[in-house]
């Protein structure tokens, strides 16, 4: 019914929006401690008691990622979902597909709290929490009973306290290759013990080798690899060419920042990795780097900072196929999803773009890349 009704509406609005009710509850929820306040968002998505936002995205947003059909790019990030407990309610809220995660083979409690830490005047989180989750039989059962029904992505890790992560991932992928469409090597987590391991270029192609060999047919889900934004150019270079001669399906770019830009303020000096708007330009700056070393060969997905048409836009212009958020939604609720989509469209048309994928990497040079088509 409502999709009859925007019909009638010239393709150009695209985007039906419910009233925003997230700036009055934000005072509340951000009076709590930032997990409890996760905690509160959860439990409400579970129940039911967030409204659906019903976001009908311009077709010139529709995109194909890992051969799934997308009506648009915007994913939500690893991390807001540890134990697959929303994803379905995530779909709801307009995102086009859903990575859940880190899981780890056994459940793990995380680093000591407090672990997380806003930084409001950054639209910036920082977070140290060591993948505290569920587990991996706990979260394979939750998503085997309930199927999100839409493009999923599993986030994997191996446990601090893992002396084999190696035997962690290739545990995790025989338990969630046939609940994924796309499982992410997390290897670039900065809060825990094995979350850089796979940094090293000769562990990282030991580690794709590993799992590349093991025998799951039809069952094997795309491989993609989340890698950190605290790379050199030559670090990041070498680890680029593992990943493709280790025939990684996609690479993510990218996780969390240790780096502390100037006038962060309050927490600046905690811990851990530091999302939303201060990372923004590092990591559309490597996503760039990525694109031209990786041509057209492999998709990338642009993370890091995005919280407007504008940043995703510039994103996409990088080099990113599709795109993720976290930190920004919870400065602006799930409303920002519908917000950042109609400007990106906007911005397409503007400059002359008739899909997405034409704008993929429009603002790099890839010309010296021998594979692209
Ligand atoms: C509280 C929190 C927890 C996160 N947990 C994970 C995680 O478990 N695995 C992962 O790969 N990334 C994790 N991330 C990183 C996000 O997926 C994303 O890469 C990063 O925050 C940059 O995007 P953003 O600026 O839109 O948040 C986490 C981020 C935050 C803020």
């Amino acid at each position: 019914m409502l999709a009859r009704l925007l019909a009638c509406f010239p393709k150009e609005i695209v985007i039906a929006r419910l009233p925003d009710f997230y700036p009055l509850l934000r005072p509340l929820l951000h009076s709590l401690d930032p997990e409890q306040a996760h905690e509160w968002a959860l439990r409400a998505l579970e129940r039911g008691w967030v409204p659906a936002q019903p976001v009908l995205p311009d077709p010139i947003l529709a995109t194909s990622f890992l051969g799934w059909r997308l009506a648009h790019p915007l994913g939500l990030a690893a991390g807001f979902d540890k134990n697959g407990r929303v994803a379905s309610r995530m779909f709801a809220q307009g995102f086009s597909f859903i990575e859940v995660g880190g899981v780890t083979p056994l459940p793990q409690a995380g680093n000591a709290r407090p672990r997380v830490f806003r930084l409001p005047e950054q639209r910036a989180v920082i977070n140290r929490m060591g993948f505290p989750n569920d587990g991996a039989s706990v979260v394979a059962a939750r998503l085997a009973a309930a199927p999100p029904g839409g493009m999923l992505g599993i986030n994997l890790a191996s446990n601090a306290a893992s002396i084999e992560p190696i035997r962690d991932f290739l545990a995790l992928l025989e338990t969630f290759s046939p609940l994924g469409d796309f499982l992410t090597l997390d290897i670039s987590c900065p809060n825990t013990a094995n979350g850089q391991v796979f940094l090293e270029p000769a562990r990282l192609s030991e580690l794709l080798a590993s799992l590349n060999a093991v025998p799951l047919g039809a069952n094997r889900p795309a491989l993609v690899a989340k890698i950190s934004p605290d790379l050199d150019d030559g670090r990041l270079a070498e680890l680029v060419a593992v990943l493709l001669e280790g025939q990684i399906a996609a690479i993510c770019v990218g996780n969390t920042t240790t780096a502390r830009p100037t006038g962060l303020g309050k927490h600046a000096e905690q811990k851990g990795g530091l999302s939303g708007r201060p990372l923004f330009s590092a990591s559309t700056r490597q996503l760039a780097v990525v694109r031209r070393l990786v041509g057209t060969r492999v998709p990338l997905i642009g993370t890091g900072g995005i919280a407007s048409g504008a940043d995703a836009y510039a994103k996409i212009c990088a080099g990113a196929s599709v795109l993720q958020l976290y930190t920004a939604m919870i400065y602006e609720g799930p409303g920002l999803v519908g917000r950042v989509l109609g400007e990106l469209a906007e911005l397409l048309r503007r400059d002359g773009f008739t899909t997405l994928s034409q704008a993929v990497g429009s603002a790099v040079d890839v010309s010296a890349d021998p594979d692209r088509t």
